[in-house]
């Protein structure tokens, strides 16, 4: 999401914004544009790894925890309601004595954010826009008994934090992927997009397996799989996986791609993924992966390695077992079967 409604507040002189403010924007979409908050001591909080490393390539201060003391805090209201009230509770210990701004898309529930917000506040404006509303108010305690829960037990003893993917407990897919992997998987390998460790620490119990390199964008995610795997062996990644890591150096590779970006569909990046798997993994290394039937990934497969099978029968799921990896620079040799 831009800050197009930030930007039509200012304009508007809905609220003012003085040179050398200080101004936190907690997790804006990455295709915002700061440049309307020039002149401004800006800071980007930011919990999904590729969008901090953009603010962070524009000059901006950035950081997963802004503490403030800030004169505007600019919420990006996120799907999950729970993490979205955590934000706005954070944002207003962040702004004491400022003015905190919410701001979303009526797809991610800003109207019920607006009444839950009327109930305990007195809201100094609003306005609406694109599809959205952004309304602000006076930091003081109103959200304090809405603090983001710290990470906690859900469904069998997982640990998982609001806003995390499948936050109440596993994915089918990935299930599913797990029941269709080989038990002689072994030597080193990653899970890319690896979430808060459910295939993770079940990889673990294959005893092949030597090392697992855990990498995740989200870092909350990432700081449940943490908490839900403990093994020496393992090695976590606060990192965008379509860039990370040295090239042909893994004997294989397991993941539940993303296959969107906030709420937008976004093959692409699972198609990253796979281009990605193809560059991490040793001439004889295998991916593994799951993926709706629907997806359409089977393109990007047939360019990135030279064999691709289907391992399983699920009607939801494809789980797919590619080998003989190749990236733009090695010729095709294997046909695709
Ligand atoms: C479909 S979920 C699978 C999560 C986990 N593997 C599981 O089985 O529960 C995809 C995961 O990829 C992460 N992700 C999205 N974009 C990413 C990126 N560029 N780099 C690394 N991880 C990313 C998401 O945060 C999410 O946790």
């Amino acid at each position: 999401m831009t800050l197009a409604r930030f930007a039509h507040g200012l304009q508007t002189g809905a609220f003012d914004l003085p040179d050398q403010s200080r101004v936190v924007l907690m997790e804006p979409g990455i295709d915002s544009d700061p440049g309307l908050l020039h002149g401004c001591d800006v800071t980007v909080q930011h919990n999904v790894k590729p969008a901090f490393d953009h603010f962070a390539a524009m000059g901006l201060e950035t950081t997963t925890h802004a503490t403030g003391p800030a004169d505007i805090v600019h919420v990006t209201l996120p799907r999950s309601r729970e993490l979205a009230r955590g934000l706005i509770a954070q944002a207003e210990q962040a702004a004491p004595g400022g003015l905190v701004l919410v701001d979303g898309a009526k797809t991610d529930g800003i109207d019920a954010m607006l009444k839950f917000a009327r109930s305990r506040v007195t809201l100094e404006g609003q306005l609406a826009k694109a599809h959205g509303k952004l309304f602000w108010f006076h930091a003081g305690t109103a959200f304090a008994d809405c603090a983001l829960p710290a990470p906690a037990p859900v469904a069998d003893g997982w640990i998982t934090q609001p806003g995390v993917f499948s936050a109440d407990g596993p994915d089918p897919g990935s299930v599913a992927l797990l029941d269709g992997l080989p038990k002689s998987l072994k030597g080193q390998g990653a899970d890319l997009g690896g979430g808060w460790g459910f295939l993770t620490r079940h990889l673990l119990e294959i005893p092949g397996v030597t090392g697992i390199d855990l990498v995740e964008a989200d870092h909350r995610a990432l700081a449940c799989a943490e908490h839900n795997v403990t093994d020496p062996r393992v090695t976590f990644h606060w990192a965008d996986a379509t860039s990370w890591g040295p090239r042909g150096t893994l004997d294989w590779v397991v993941m539940n791609p993303p296959f969107h970006t906030s709420r937008t569909p976004d093959t692409a990046l699972g198609q990253a993924f796979i281009r990605a798997a193809a560059r991490l993994l040793r001439p004889k290394g295998t991916l593994f992966m799951v993926a709706n039937r629907h997806l359409p990934y089977e393109t990007t497969l047939a360019n990135s390695f030279g064999t691709v099978q289907d391992r399983g029968d699920d009607p939801r799921f494809k789980i797919l077992q590619a080998d003989q990896p190749r990236t733009p620079d090695t010729p095709a040799r294997t046909r695709r079967r």
